[in-house]
């Protein structure tokens, strides 16, 4: 349906968790994350009657996102029950990789269409600095299972992070040099407990631009604007929510692991769908997606007004 600006929303992105196996820097507190009582978390038959509520009002790709959604207790169940919902043509999930091994080939089988995975370092010691003592061994086998599993194109996600892994880009630039590996930069956002830790290494991503002046324009993909080495089909991305915020074309919407619509990733607004049914909880979603905020007001020297972090957001 459109909102009250005439943008198409189209993509539902939705948190089944917000437990994670990790505790990246920009992402999470250290230590006192207070975690959601079972009973706060949306069950699997919950998640099911809002996606077919969403599909009613044209919803028609949905991401499963966390924290980590493969930590969530029944996520196969989840993703199947999504994918079957009429009118969902496309069920993704965005994973930090590191269960892959386990779950990659099920997920296949149970109609998730595509991954993406978020890799910020391809160095070791790096890596668990940055997710707080994760094992890149396990995110790269992750990777390496999805690709066994038959997901053929892959997208990898890298956090650009000013003074830790800028110099590193050519490396990752070179990952999609087997032309299905997409790598997309992201700019670290300000947002949640880590806002401040985040705002003080923001980097705009036309950093990557200059580590690479070889990139050369390609068409864009939603969110992201392309870019490829010469005689490659691997795309690099530029997700530039900061320096050049897409806002002008959102096709999409959260929903929270606890139940609570955001119509748009930075602003504080939140709205109940928790106990709602049939007909209320469609006047409900169409009333949020309606009045989804023109754009978010983040410029390199504010914060977020999101009231929640990023784990508890999905992304
Ligand atoms: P595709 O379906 O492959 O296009 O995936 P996607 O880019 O929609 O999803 P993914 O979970 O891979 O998101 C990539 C990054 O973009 C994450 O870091 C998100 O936080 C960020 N992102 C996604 N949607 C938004 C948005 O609406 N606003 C902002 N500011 N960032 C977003
Ligand atoms: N800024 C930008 N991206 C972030 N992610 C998590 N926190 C932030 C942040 N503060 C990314 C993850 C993952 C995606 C779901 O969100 O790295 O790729
Ligand atoms: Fe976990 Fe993803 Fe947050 Fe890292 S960014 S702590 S992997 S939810």
């Amino acid at each position: 349906m459109q909102d009250q600006f005439d943008r198409d929303i189209n993509y539902l992105r939705l948190s089944v968790t917000d437990l994670c196996n990790l505790r990246c820097v920009y992402c999470m507190p250290e230590s006192g994350v207070t975690k959601l009582r079972h009973e706060d978390i949306l069950s699997v038959e919950e998640i099911e009657e809002i996606v077919r509520a969403a599909a009613a009002l044209g919803i028609t790709k949905v991401r499963l996102t966390g924290g980590e959604p493969l930590v969530r207790h029944g996520i196969l169940d989840i993703c199947r029950r999504v994918a079957a919902v009429q009118g969902i043509t496309e069920t993704c999930l965005t994973t930090n990789g590191t269960l892959l091994p386990k779950y990659a080939r099920e997920l296949r089988e149970v109609g998730v269409n595509r991954l993406n995975t978020s890799l910020d370092t391809l160095d070791p010691v790096r890596y668990a600095e940055i997710t707080r003592g994760g094992d890149l061994n396990d995110a790269l086998r992750g990777i390496d299972a999805a690709r066994d599993a038959g997901f053929d194109v892959l997208k990898i996600n890298t956090v650009l992070i000013g003074g830790v892994n800028d110099g590193e880009i050519r490396d990752l630039v070179d990952l999609t040099r087997d032309g299905r590996t997409h790598v997309r930069f992201i700019e670290l956002m300000p947002i949640g407990a880590s806002a401040d830790w985040a705002g003080a290494r923001f980097l705009e991503n036309s950093a990557v631009l200059r580590a690479v002046p070889e990139l050369v324009a390609a068409d864009s993909d939603g969110v992201a604007r392309l870019y490829r080495l010469p005689d490659t089909d691997g795309t690099v991305g530029l997700i530039s929510p900061i320096s050049s915020h897409f806002c002008p074309t959102c096709n999409r919407v959260r929903v929270t692991s606890d139940g609570k619509l955001k119509p748009c990733l930075h602003s504080s607004d939140e709205i109940n769908l928790r106990g709602l049914h049939g007909d209320a909880l469609a006047e409900t979603l169409r009333a949020a997606i309606y009045g989804k905020p023109q754009h978010h007001t983040l410029d390199g020297t504010t914060t977020s007004n999101s009231a929640r972090s990023m784990y508890a957001i999905g992304g």
